[in-house]
Formats: structure tokens, sequence, C-alpha cells
């Protein structure tokens, strides 16, 4: 291991860096680093006690510890490299697909980066992780240990020239160039997705996280899709091959669990004007074409077969949707509808919208200022007879 400083200007958080980080020194140095105070005075302070290099090492440290808090809550206490906390999985989502993977399994995760998923996939289960860094390697031994991962073996290797042998595999290939810039072809992904592919036909019992945009047409036809969505973004898809898939394509939403499957041989949803209950699909709902079995679900007509929106008569509680009571549905006209949002005593307070360019932002500027009212969300958007907004509650009840 070399123990030279960081070169100026470059990533603080060297190999060397961080195995001063993870010693004794290290840790009074972090905790001295987390201390509110000016940083520069704070950089003066702590040179006065620890070799310049390594205390900047800790200030990059501790602001990815910050950052890290929205995928970790033990992030506090784990070891990041910019790229690496930006691919990892989060813990809820990771947490996700490593309960599709055997307990008591060995499972080889072929691109373990610093751990997001290693370290879920690590509860119950023996895990190999392989990274073709050196220093993410670092880092993802680092977090099992900070975590009690216990069974966690790690290499440095290409996943491409190792001989495989496990019960199950995990891929997440890294997505983005090094100007970080996303890929958005299977192909470009590092390794490609291609050779996933064939990981798959050698170990059945196969996952591979890929980007939620993949294209249609990159779809392996033997793996299920499922398409997850964490507080409301779609982040990532995931193929289930062998075992693993139990659908052919499939929507879950997180952190309330619900998920919702294909349904290839149901009835098509009958399409119908609008009525006083609108269904917004979640985004992992809409990325999974799996509208039509959602409204089937909810007992719900759709607005226009090529539009997500759905409505019905009663409302459903569903998580898999945002649910709105609508007081009235109008054919788009900025001027009637300010007049009737003036009659009424209706005050936009929010917007959405589908099939329409106007940003709802836009559409309430140019509604200009309405007197005090009653808090509605104005829903825009186009069915075959022209835009029209719908002016809605919040509410399932
Ligand atoms: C998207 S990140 C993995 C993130 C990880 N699942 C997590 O949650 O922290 C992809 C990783 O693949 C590694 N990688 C790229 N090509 C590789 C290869 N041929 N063999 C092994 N690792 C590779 C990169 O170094 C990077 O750390």
């Amino acid at each position: 291991m070399s123990h030279g400083p960081a070169v100026d200007g470059g990533d603080p958080l060297t190999r060397a860096a961080l195995a001063y980080l993870a010693s004794g020194a290290g840790a009074r140095l972090l905790a001295a680093a987390e201390l509110p105070a000016d940083p520069w005075r704070l950089q003066e302070q702590l040179r006065q006690h620890h070799p310049a290099a390594w205390c900047r090492a800790a200030a990059a440290l501790v602001e990815l510890r910050r950052r890290g808090r929205d995928k970790f809550a033990a992030a506090a206490a784990m070891f990041f490299d910019r790229a690496g906390l930006e691919m990892a999985t989060g813990e809820a989502v990771a947490a996700h697909r490593a309960a599709r993977f055997d307990a008591g399994s060995r499972v080889l995760d072929l691109c373990c980066g610093i751990g997001g998923d290693l370290l879920a996939l690590a509860v119950g289960r023996t895990v190999v992780g392989v990274d073709a860094e050196r220093r993410r390697i670092d880092m993802a031994r680092l977090n099992a240990d900070a975590l009690g991962r216990n069974g966690v073996r790690l290499v440095v290797a290409d996943a491409q020239e190792l001989r495989l042998r496990g019960d199950a595999v995990f891929i997440d290939p890294a997505r983005r160039t090094r100007s970080g810039r996303r890929q958005r072809s299977g192909e470009d992904y590092q390794p490609p997705l291609s050779w996933a592919v064939r990981v798959a036909r050698q170990i059945p019992a196969t996952a591979v996280k890929v980007s939620p945009a993949i294209a249609e047409d990159e779809l392996p036809a033997e793996a299920e899709v499922e398409w997850v969505s964490w507080r409301g973004q779609c982040r990532e898809a995931g193929l289930y091959f062998g075992p693993l898939a139990t659908a052919r394509r499939r929507a879950t939403v997180l952190p309330a669990g619900a998920t919702l499957v294909d349904e290839p041989t149901a009835a098509p949803v009958p399409v119908a004007p609008p009525g006083p209950v609108l269904y917004d699909p979640d985004p992992a709902v809409v990325r999974a074409h799996l509208i039509e079995p959602l409204a089937r679900q909810l007992g719900a007509w759709r607005l226009d077969p090529q539009l997500a929106y759905l409505c019905s008569d009663r409302a459903q509680p569903t998580t898999l949707a945002s649910v709105y009571r609508v007081l009235a549905w109008v054919p788009f006209q900025l001027k009637r509808l300010r007049q009737l949002l003036v009659a009424e005593g209706w005050q936009p307070v929010e917007g959405r919208k589908r099939a329409v360019a106007t940003e709802p932002d836009e559409l309430r500027r140019r509604l200009g200022p309405l007197p005090a009212g009653r808090p509605v969300i104005l829903v825009h958007t186009r069915l075959a007879q022209g835009p029209i907004v719908g002016i809605c509650e919040n509410g399932s009840g």
C-alpha cells in the first residue's frame, strides 16, 4: 500500500488516507473534523496534530458521511469516495433486493463498490464481493467491519476474468463514464449487460441492477424486470434470472413495500371520461408499464390509452399511486379557469401534469395572483378532445 499523501487538487481519499482514517489516530481526527467550525481555522487546528494530507481526507470524508445519511443510517461510521457513494445502492432498496436471494446462500457480488448492496446481502448470507478498484474493496472491507457483517470475503479483480462459483450472483455494473456521464445502453456498462446475461446462463440465480431508463429492446426475454421507486423517485431497475424471477414485469414502491406485477392474460381496462377520483400512478408503475394491472386493482378506468392517469367513482387507498378527489374537471382555457377558481374560492397551491408542456409552476404563474381560499391541486393534462384541468384535493377518503 502506498503511503504517499494525495496529489494537490486530486481526491484526498487515497488508500493510504483511508488506512490512516481507519486507525485510532484517524478516528480522533475524524471526530475533531466533524465539529462545527470555520473550515479554514479547523484545518489549521487539525494540522497541528495530523499530517495535512490526512486532514484534507478527513474533511472530505466528513462531508461524504453527511451526504451519505440519505442512503445509510450508519453513514457516520462508513467510508466512501464521492463516486462510490453516488453509485451505491441505498440501504432500503438494497435490503429489498437482498430479500429476493435465498437465506443462507453464498452470493457473489461482482461489482461491489463501497458495499451498498454487499452490506444488505451479507445479512444471513455469505458474500464474496469483487471490485476492480482496490480502494473500493478497502472501503467495502471497512464498511463491512463497521456494520459487523462477518460473512464477507473481498477480492480485487476484474469480474470478467474470474471463474465463478456460488449459489447466486448479483451484478451492479458501473453505468457512468470517468467524467460522470450516465451510459444509456447496457452494452456501455462496465462490465457490459451481455456479459451479465451470460453469467446468468452459468449461475441461474442471478440479478443485475440496470438503469430505470433501459430501452425495452435491451431487456433480456428470460428475465423479470423490477422497477423500484424510493420516496416517489424511480431510480433503478433490476433484472432477475432463473429461480429469482417470479413475474415478467414488476413495480415496487418503497418504503411502503407495495408491489404490482404484470397480468398478461387479463382483459384490457376500459377508457372513459374523467371521474370524481383521480389516481396518478407512482413512477415505478409508469416505468414498468403496469398502469392496467393497477387500474384493475383499484377498480379504475383510463382517461386515454396513452395516458397514465386513472379515474374511478370511489377512492381506494393505495401506496402505488397518489389519490386525488376531483372538485371539477374543466376544458383548459386560462381565463375561464381563473374565473372559476375565483368564483369558487379555490386557491391552487400545487400542480401535476402529464402530456402537456406547461410546467405546474408556470401554469400558476400565468394564472396570476388569486385571493386566498380553499387550497387545491391543479392537474393539467390532454385528452383526444384537447387539454383539460382537474381541480383536486388530496385524499383517499
Ligand atoms: C455501480 S458501482 C457498484 C455499487 C455497489 N453495488 C454499491 O451498492 O455500493 C460499480 C462498481 O463496478 C466496478 N467495476 C467496473 N468494472 C468492473 C469489472 N470489470 N470487474 C469488477 N468490478 C468492476 C467499479 O469499480 C464500481 O465500483
